[in-house]
């Protein structure tokens, strides 16, 4: 068996690193240790570099068709880590999940049709609904001791309110890291077909499981998810390969399925790209190795996270993730603004974390952490927190 080195740090400077080079733009200043955008700090498992560099050997890059093996591959994958059966009609290849948000927003909505999402939530659910003209319609996640629930009595409320036609799910939820139990999605998918919402699932965290959790895809829970449904996957945060822009779709209901993909062709948005299809099934026929120790080193950081914050700055509160390498800390135990809070990370820590509010107004007073980064970096992240926060109460 092969073992990977989490630990190692790269350096990202000079590789169109997002995390790093938008730092300026985003947060004012670039002497921050970035800890924001959800990609991961490690190298990808060497078998896809290999896949990679192999087809660069060859000098044409011309026009390419997907392999039988990358479609394959998707299935297979599938099938045998969700226990999730696809047949080869029902996907579709399309350059980014947001993209492919974005495709279903215009292909079964119209501009001013209403569209549901549950903040807080990833920005993009509101961006592309918002900046493609149509409306979102809030049923925020409801906090509970334990973390964050759906509030599905008032999701029905608010579809007999506002009609929406779509709705945008997150399944495992970003920034939280929930994954939605079977009964909850089935009585999601119930409430949406009665009114005839088209249930997008965004499902790009799937494969981060942690503690060995299953995900429960949206479309194996009902008929009626089957038939409202649309299914966004990705190889990109499970293997660390966002930039090579690799993603699909699954559409069960054929009456669904047949007009939204004949658009989809007729527009080329579903055409695949050579080097995402070879990095994608490098990735899932060889990668999973590296996966399960990935997440393993990931678990372990979380574990490190909230002892650190036990031990040492116990205002803090994390709510623990049950997938995904993004944690979900609370600030509001040190009485602060989100200003303050925000000012404390960049000006006084020098940390780029994700402020809360950027995923709705219900993010006040939260911060998202990548944890997907060696221990070492996170350590010296949360002794800067720590000295901060101290130079805080110092001064008051
Ligand atoms: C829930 C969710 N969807 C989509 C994306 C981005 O996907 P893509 O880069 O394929 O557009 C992210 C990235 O953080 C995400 O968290």
């Amino acid at each position: 068996m092969a073992k990977y080195n989490f630990d190692c740090v790269i350096d990202r400077h000079g590789t169109a690193a997002a995390k790093i080079d938008r730092l300026d733009a985003v947060f004012g200043r670039h002497d921050l240790t970035p800890l924001w955008i959800a990609d991961l700090d490690f190298a990808v498992c060497p078998q896809i570099t290999a896949a990679l560099q192999k087809r660069l050997q060859h000098p044409v890059l011309g026009y390419s068709e997907a392999s039988d093996a990358y479609w394959n591959a998707i299935i297979d994958w599938n099938r045998h880590r969700h226990g999730f059966e696809i047949d080869r009609s029902e996907l579709a290849f399309v350059p980014g999940v947001v993209k492919g948000i974005a495709y279903a927003v215009n292909f079964f909505t119209s501009r001013g049709d209403t569209v549901v999402i549950q903040p807080p939530v990833y920005t993009p659910f509101r961006t592309v609904v918002e900046g493609n003209g149509r409306k979102v319609v809030e049923n925020p996640l409801v906090a509970t001791a334990e973390g964050y629930e759906m509030d599905l009595d008032g999701l029905e409320r608010l579809i007999e309110e506002h009609h929406p036609r779509m709705m945008v799910l997150c399944n495992p939820h970003n920034p939280i890291g929930i994954q939605w139990s079977a009964d909850d999605l089935a009585r999601l998918a119930s409430i949406c077909r009665r009114a005839g919402v088209v249930v997008v699932s965004d499902e790009i965290h799937g494969d981060l499981m942690l503690e060995g959790r299953p995900h429960i895809p949206f479309l194996s829970v009902s008929d009626d998810a089957r038939a409202i449904g649309v299914m966004l996957g990705a190889p990109s945060k499970t293997f660390n390969i966002p930039g090579l822009v690799s993603s699909w779709m699954v559409v069960k209901n054929p009456e669904l399925r047949k007009p939204y993909y004949e658009w989809l062709e007729a527009n080329e948005f579903s055409a695949p790209v050579l080097i995402s299809t070879i990095g994608a099934e490098a990735a899932y026929c060889n990668g999973e190795e590296w996966l399960d120790q990935m997440l393993e080193y990931v678990q372990s950081n979380i574990e490190f996270v909230v002892d650190y914050l036990a031990a040492n700055i116990p205002e803090l509160r994390v709510v623990r993730p049950q997938a995904s390498f993004l944690l979900w800390l609370d600030f509001r135990g040190l009485g602060m603004c989100q200003k303050e809070i925000m000012n404390l990370l960049l000006d006084k820590a020098h940390l780029a974390l994700n402020d809360g509010t950027m995923f709705g107004s219900q993010g006040a007073g939260f911060a998202r952490l990548n944890v997907g980064t060696p221990r070492c970096v996170l350590h010296k992240a949360l002794d800067s927190l720590k000295t901060a926060i101290k130079g805080c109460e110092d001064e008051a």
